[in-house]
């Protein structure tokens, strides 16, 4: 399916939330403040919804848990298991660069279509925009049968 372009003002507000989670970042040892908003579909599960998270560090550093894994936890918990996602905009306030990681775009794939638009920093100073197929063109998907 076509990706469904974004109007500038949606994609004004997908970085508002995005920011103002990244505010409450927890990253006492990268210090690399991250947030995450994803816009949802906007039908009768879950109406456009924005739903942002923030990357939580850990002692362990293993535990990491990503802005973009937080957000869609609390948008499956907000709105069930039948979210699915128009697009994600990823924000630091570090001024650097930065795409979801491996993981990230495993867990992005799982609610998302091959057009689900992915906003990110390029590093100098732009947002740049590109999509799920071109991020992860081979993701797992489980077979169920
Ligand atoms: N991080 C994210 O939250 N999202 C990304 O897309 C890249 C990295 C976090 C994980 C860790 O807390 C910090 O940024 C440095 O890697």
């Amino acid at each position: 399916m076509p990706a469904l372009a974004l109007t500038a003002a949606e994609v004004t507000v997908l970085h508002e939330r995005a920011t103002q989670a990244a505010n409450n970042s927890y990253s006492p040892y990268s210090h690399f403040r991250v947030g995450a908003a994803i816009l949802l579909e906007a039908d009768s599960v879950q109406d456009g919804a924005i739903v942002a998270g923030t990357n939580v560090e850990n002692a362990s550093y293993r535990l990491t848990s990503c802005a973009e894994q937080a957000a869609i936890a609390a948008a499956v918990t907000l709105y069930g298991p039948a979210i699915r996602i128009r697009a994600v905009a990823v924000v630091n306030l570090n001024g650097a660069a930065c795409m979801p990681c491996g993981a990230c775009r495993q867990t992005i794939l799982e609610f998302s279509d091959p057009g689900t638009i992915v906003y990110y920093p390029s590093g100098d100073g732009e947002t740049v925009s590109t999509t799920m197929a071109k991020l992860l063109p081979a993701g797992f998907r489980l077979a169920t049968n």
